[in-house]
């Protein structure tokens, strides 16, 4: 964790931004897309609500909306490191990754990650291998073996982005007074305060039925976490917190909410290599207010 990322002093001096911050990373199921159909259900007054994500992600919603008062969190505890720097020390990323972007080729992808995988990698640098891993891999995707090693194959770019000063310091202006913890979305239970603004957008339900009636998932995120995610939900609406929650367009997660309030938006469907499969698909964005 960038516990010392503060305490560093920034390489390059730290500017103004000089454009609207966007999600630094890709990120699998990232709401970039379906902004425009999210920000009308946002609820009355959310500019002076505290904004709660407790599944950030890539944060495409909290980039578009700037609040001024946040808390954000993932379980993922590399991409929260990722976050704790380019909050607090942005420009210590930037000679790494330039080297990164210099050296970069198909060949030398294998060889960063190898590294990567390996203990004694430093904070800052690990922060901005994670950037250039998810700039130049397979899809943008983040998937890790048993043993916790990242095994995603290279991807295919021409020109990759991978070093990109100005989104980095765009984005550490709207993290500037953001708190952000790497927590499950069970940690919302002792940190979330009425009148909290909470979105929350999980691994989805899977849509194939079988799937849902053996409770398997493969994201790991099964029937039995969307249950207790379900009672988290419960217990914040109970509290006073305004809610609102992407999910797939499944009876399971229909029955969960049954009683809130449940519009659909229709959503880009993620890269399918089965030309009939691509194309929109509905997804429930679930509120507990109007
Ligand atoms: C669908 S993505 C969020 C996408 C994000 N809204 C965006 O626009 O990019 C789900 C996120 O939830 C995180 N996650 C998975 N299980 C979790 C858990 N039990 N508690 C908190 N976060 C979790 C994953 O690491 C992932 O970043």
């Amino acid at each position: 964790m960038a516990t010392s990322a503060a305490l560093l002093t920034p390489i390059i001096p730290q500017q103004a931004p000089t454009r609207a911050p966007a999600p630094i990373v890709k990120w699998v199921g990232g709401k970039g897309r379906i902004l425009s159909q999210l920000e009308p259900l946002l609820p009355a007054g959310v500019e002076m609500m505290r904004h709660v994500e407790p599944f950030f992600g890539g944060g495409a919603l909290f980039f578009r909306r700037q609040p001024l008062r946040a808390l954000v969190s993932d379980i993922n505890p590399e991409l929260v490191n990722v976050y704790e720097w380019v909050r607090d020390a942005p420009s210590a990323l930037v000679p790494h990754l330039q080297a990164l972007a210099k050296g970069h080729n198909q060949e030398s992808y294998y060889e960063v990650r190898t590294r990567y995988n390996q203990p004694g990698m430093k904070s800052a640098e690990r922060a901005a291998t994670f950037i250039y891993l998810n700039k130049t891999c397979f899809n943008g995707l983040h998937r890790v073996n048993r043993r916790g090693e990242f095994n995603v194959p290279a991807g295919r770019y021409k020109n990759p982005k991978i070093l990109d000063p100005e989104g980095l310091l765009a984005a550490s202006a709207a993290l500037s007074q953001a708190e952000i913890r790497q927590q499950g979305f069970e940690g919302l239970l002792e940190s979330a305060r009425p009148g909290d603004f909470v979105y929350f957008d999980p691994p989805y339900a899977p849509v194939s039925d079988t799937a849902n009636f053996t409770g398997y998932a493969k994201n790991g995120f099964g029937t039995d976490m969307q249950v207790k995610l379900r009672d988290v939900f419960r217990v914040l609406d109970r509290r006073g917190c305004k809610l609102m929650l992407s999910n797939s367009d499944v009876p399971l997660i229909r029955e969960l909410y049954r009683g809130f309030t449940i519009d659909t938006v229709a959503a880009p469907r993620a890269i399918n290599c089965n030309a009939k499969r691509r194309g929109k698909v509905s997804e429930v964005v679930v509120r507990n207010y109007r």
